[in-house]
């Protein structure tokens, strides 16, 4: 055991896992993982381990990275850790929020109780906290921290895209195109979405001039896409000019982004929350801040 605070990764996020490290100059360590012929995973930890751990554990691919996830803190816990924070960019099943069918899980609740039980902080960015208002409600745990990517997101549309109109595809989307267009100094537009299936979506333009206007498309997340090419679709029939699109989170397929780009969305870029080719903003500096003010 050391006294020292240690930020531990798995290989899928090493690359953000070490920027971070570097951020809060504390020492990282990647987590050893090995998968069985039949997917079961093998996870070992390098010892000794801090009181205090900082996993850094993305979780896309969700189902086999909470397994890894739980191996991992429920193994430092064995070993003595005192304090388990779990810096997750991108926190997976908070989309399932309620009952929508009789008989379906109610994912967030579920996942929420099942981590909470591993640690003892969560910073999160941008989680789909669309219905319940705070993380707070499903993780009960000393510190459960959602952070918004609007500053880094607008710094980086002020710096290359000036003079662009942001266009968020919903209503619900207004809450961070709104802050990164002011930090942008720029236009934004609101579009509206009614969601039919995973992949179909109906959206209606705002009344605005679109003929030539330079337009940057900002969301949340990329799932499969769909949202993407169907506004896209709608901005190119009234004479826009689409810049491309500015999300937090890519979680979208090679296939799907090669269909968001025969829709008409030239370039996609995201944050680095997810070990995607398009990651070109970096989170380091904000989840720092966030760590060092609960530690
Ligand atoms: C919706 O609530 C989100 O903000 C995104 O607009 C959505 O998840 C995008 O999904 P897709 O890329 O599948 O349209």
């Amino acid at each position: 055991m050391t006294n020292s605070i240690t930020l531990i990764s798995f290989e899928h996020s090493q690359a953000s896992a070490e920027r971070l490290a570097n951020a809060l100059s504390i020492n990282y360590t990647r987590i050893s993982r090995h998968q069985f012929p039949d997917g079961e995973s093998l996870v070992r930890l390098s010892l000794p381990l801090p009181r205090h751990l900082v996993i850094y554990c993305s979780l896309s691919d969700p189902n086999n990275r909470i397994i890894e996830l739980i191996l991992a803190c429920d193994t430092a816990r064995k070993k003595g850790v005192e304090r388990i924070t779990l810096v997750a960019p991108y926190l997976a099943y908070m989309r399932q929020d309620q009952e929508n069918h009789p008989g379906e899980a109610v994912s967030q609740e579920i996942i929420g109780e099942l981590l909470s039980r591993y640690i003892d902080d969560l910073i999160t960015v941008d989680p789909h906290l669309h219905r319940v208002e705070s993380l707070a409600t499903n993780y009960k745990i000393d510190n459960a921290i959602s952070l918004h990517a609007t500053a880094p997101i607008g710094e980086y549309i002020a710096e290359r895209y000036p003079g662009v109109t942001l266009m968020g595809p919903d209503s619900e989307s207004e809450q961070w195109v709104s802050v990164a267009a002011s930090i942008a100094n720029c236009d934004y537009l609101i579009a509206d979405k009614v969601r039919y299936g995973d992949r179909k979506v109906d959206i209606t333009l705002p009344e605005a001039d679109y003929q030539q206007r330079r337009i940057l498309l900002v969301d949340d997340m990329i799932s499969t896409g769909g949202t993407l090419i169907t506004i896209a679709g709608l901005l190119k029939e009234r004479g826009a000019i689409i810049e491309g699109c500015v999300v937090t989170h890519c979680l979208c397929s090679d296939d799907d982004e090669s269909r968001i780009i025969a829709a008409g969305v030239p370039q996609i870029l995201s944050t680095d929350s997810l070990e995607h080719h398009s990651a070109r903003i970096p989170l380091a500096a904000l989840l720092s801040n966030a760590i060092k003010d609960i530690i």
